[in-house]
C-alpha cells in the first residue's frame, strides 16, 4: 500500500503510526551524501522500505550496482540494503509513493559567506508536484532558524497540485501534509558513539507532525527529543556547531600566544582536561574544515542581521579560524628560513588533505588553502593522503594533483603534517625527513631537532 491509497475517512496520522510500527511506512531520502546515505541504510536495517533520491547519476549508478562511494560505508552494507529492497533513483515521481520524505541536501555558503539555499529550493520545487495528503516532509539540512516555516512550508503549499496545506492542528486531515525539522548530528570518523545512540531532536510545525516524526525516528534512534517547533530545532543545531567553532577559535588564539611564550598548548589542554567538571577540551589545528563548522555559524549571523543583531562571537571566531592556514604557511616559511632556505623554490610535502583524520572528506579542508598559499609563494608542493589518490576541482580551488608516494622523504625541504591520519608512521616520517612542521601534535613524544610544532 502507498501513501496515496490511505482511506480518506480514517485518520492519516493514526494509519501512518501503525505503518511505522509494522515497518511498512515507505521512507524516501532525498540527497544520498554523507548524511542521507547512512540514514537510508539505518531505516533499511530496521526493515523499512527505503527509496533514495539524488540528482547525481554516478551515485545512483553505483548504488544500483550495490557499490559504495563513501569509504566508511562498505559495499556489503549497500548490498544488504539492496537485498532488503533499498533502491536509488532520480525519478521524483516515485515520491508520491512515500509516507515520509526526508531532505538531506547541501546547505553551503557563497563567497560572501551568505547562505546558499538553492539546493533546498530546487529540491522543494521537485517535491511539491508529487506531494500527497498525509505525507510527512522532514528537513535535515543544517540551516538558519526560520527556513522550515519561511521557505519550505510556503513553497510546498504554493506549488503542490492538490491545494494541500501544512498541518497546523486545525485543518481537515484529508487536505494536509506534515512538516518537521530534525537536525543531523553525525560526527564523521567518530566510532565511539553508535549512530542510533545519538538523540534525535525533532521540531514539527504542528503537534501531530512532531509526533509522527518522533515515531518514525524513534524506530531507528534510541531517543528522540521533541522541541516546540522547527525554529527551535534549527537553532539547536546551530548552537551545537557555534559552540565548537567559538571554542576552537579560542584555543587556536591561545595556541598562538603559547607559541610566543614557549608554552606547549597541548600539554596545557591535557592538564586542564583532568578537571572533572566545567571543562571540555578543544584542540588547535591548521584551520577549520568540513561542511559544518566553518559554514553553519554564518547561516545564523546572516539571519541575525534581519533582526539588527551582530553575532560578534561568530565573526571573531571566523576571523581567527580563517587566519590559521596563513599562520601555518608563515611557520613553514620561518622554519625554512632558520635553515637558510626560502619558501620560494622549496619542495614541500603536505601530509593529509582531508579536513579531519581518517575520513574521506575534502570539503573546506584547510590543506587546500595551505597548498594554494604555498604555491602563490613559489613553493613546489606535493601531497600524500591515503584517502585521496587525486585532488581535482573543488568549490574554491582547482589543484589537479596526484598523491605522492610516502618514500624518499629526504627529497623534500619540508614535510608538513596537516591531517594526522592514524595510518601514518610518525616515527619513520620524522626520522626520514629533513624538516617536519607539525600542526596537529602528531609527533608528540618524539624528540628531534627536525620537528617544528606550530
Ligand atoms: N556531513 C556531515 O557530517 C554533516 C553533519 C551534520 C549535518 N550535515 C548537514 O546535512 C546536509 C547534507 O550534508 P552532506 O554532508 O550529506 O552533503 P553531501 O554533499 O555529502 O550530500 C548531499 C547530496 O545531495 C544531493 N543533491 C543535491 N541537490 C539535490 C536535489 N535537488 N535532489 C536530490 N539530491 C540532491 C547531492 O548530489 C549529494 O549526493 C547539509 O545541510 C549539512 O550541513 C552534514
Amino acid at each position: 500500500m502507498t501513501a496515496t491509497t490511505f482511506a480518506a475517512s480514517a485518520s492519516h496520522s493514526s494509519q501512518f503510526q501503525s505503518r511505522i510500527r509494522n515497518r511498512t511506512a515507505c521512507v524516501g531520502i532525498i540527497g544520498l551524501g554523507y548524511v542521507g546515505l547512512p540514514l537510508a541504510l539505518l531505516f533499511s536495517e530496521q526493515r523499512f522500505p527505503v527509496t533514495g533520491f539524488d540528482i547525481d547519476p554516478r551515485k545512483i549508478d553505483l548504488l544500483s550496482k550495490g557499490e559504495t562511494y563513501i569509504c566508511r560505508i562498505p559495499t556489503t552494507e549497500i548490498q544488504l540494503a539492496r537485498d532488503r529492497g533499498f533502491q536509488a533513483t532520480s525519478d521524483y515521481s516515485q515520491l508520491a509513493d512515500m509516507d515520509a520524505i526526508i531532505i538531506c541536501v547541501p546547505t553551503p555558503i557563497d563567497e560572501h559567506r551568505e547562505p546558499d539555499l538553492s539546493y533546498i529550493t530546487k529540491t522543494l520545487e521537485s517535491v511539491a508536484p508529487h506531494l500527497q495528503p498525509g505525507q510527512l516532509v522532514v528537513l535535515e539540512s543544517t540551516t538558519y532558524p526560520g527556513t522550515t516555516e519561511e521557505v519550505m512550508v510556503p513553497m510546498l503549499e504554493a506549488r503542490n497540485q492538490r491545494g494541500l496545506k501544512v498541518d497546523r492542528g486545525l485543518e481537515n486531515e484529508d487536505e494536509v501534509f506534515y512538516v518537521a525539522f530534525s537536525p543531523e548530528r553525525e560526527d564523521p570518523g567518530n566510532n565511539t558513539v553508535a549512530r542510533r545512540d545519538i538523540p534525535k531532536v525533532v521540531g514539527g510545525v504542528s503537534h501531530d507532525a512532531t509526533e509522527l516524526a518522533c515515531s518514525l525516528y524513534g524506530s531507528i534512534f534510541n531517543r528522540t527529543v521533541p522541541v516546540s517547533g522547527p525554529a527551535t530545532a534549527e537553532m539547536t543545531k546551530l548552537l551545537e556547531n557555534i559552540y565548537r567553532c567559538v571554542n576552537i577559535a579560542m584555543v587556536n588564539e591561545l595556541k598562538l600566544l603559547c607559541l610566543r611564550m614557549g608554552i606547549d598548548i597541548w600539554e596545557v589542554i591535557e592538564a586542564a582536561t583532568t578537571k572533572p567538571f566545567g571543562f571540555h577540551p578543544f584542540y588547535p589545528g591548521p584551520g577549520l574544515g568540513g561542511h559544518c563548522i566553518p559554514v553553519d555559524p554564518f547561516y545564523l549571523s546572516w539571519k541575525a542581521k534581519e533582526w539588527d543583531f551582530n553575532t560578534r562571537f561568530i565573526e571573531l571566531a571566523g576571523e581567527i579560524n580563517s587566519s590559521m592556514p596563513y599562520h601555518v604557511v608563515e611557520s613553514i616559511g620561518s622554519a625554512l628560513n632558520r635553515r637558510e632556505k626560502t619558501l620560494r623554490g622549496a619542495s614541500v610535502l603536505i601530509l593529509g588533505v582531508s579536513y579531519k583524520k581518517d575520513i574521506d572528506d575534502l570539503r573546506e579542508a584547510p590543506a587546500l588553502t595551505i597548498i594554494e598559499l604555498l604555491r602563490q609563494e613559489g613553493a613546489h608542493v606535493s601531497y600524500n593522503d591515503p584517502y585521496f589518490p587525486t585532488i581535482g576541482r573543488g568549490r574554491k580551488y582547482d589543484l589537479k594533483m596526484n598523491s605522492a608516494p610516502l618514500d624518499n622523504l629526504w627529497q623534500y625541504d619540508c614535510v608538513v603534517i596537516i591531517t594526522d591520519h592514524s595510518d601514518y608512521d610518525y616515527t619513520r616520517i620524522v626520522s626520514e625527513s629533513r624538516l617536519v612542521v607539525d600542526t596537529r601534535n602528531a609527533t608528540r613524544g618524539l624528540v628531534s631537532s627536525n620537528i617544528v610544532r606550530c
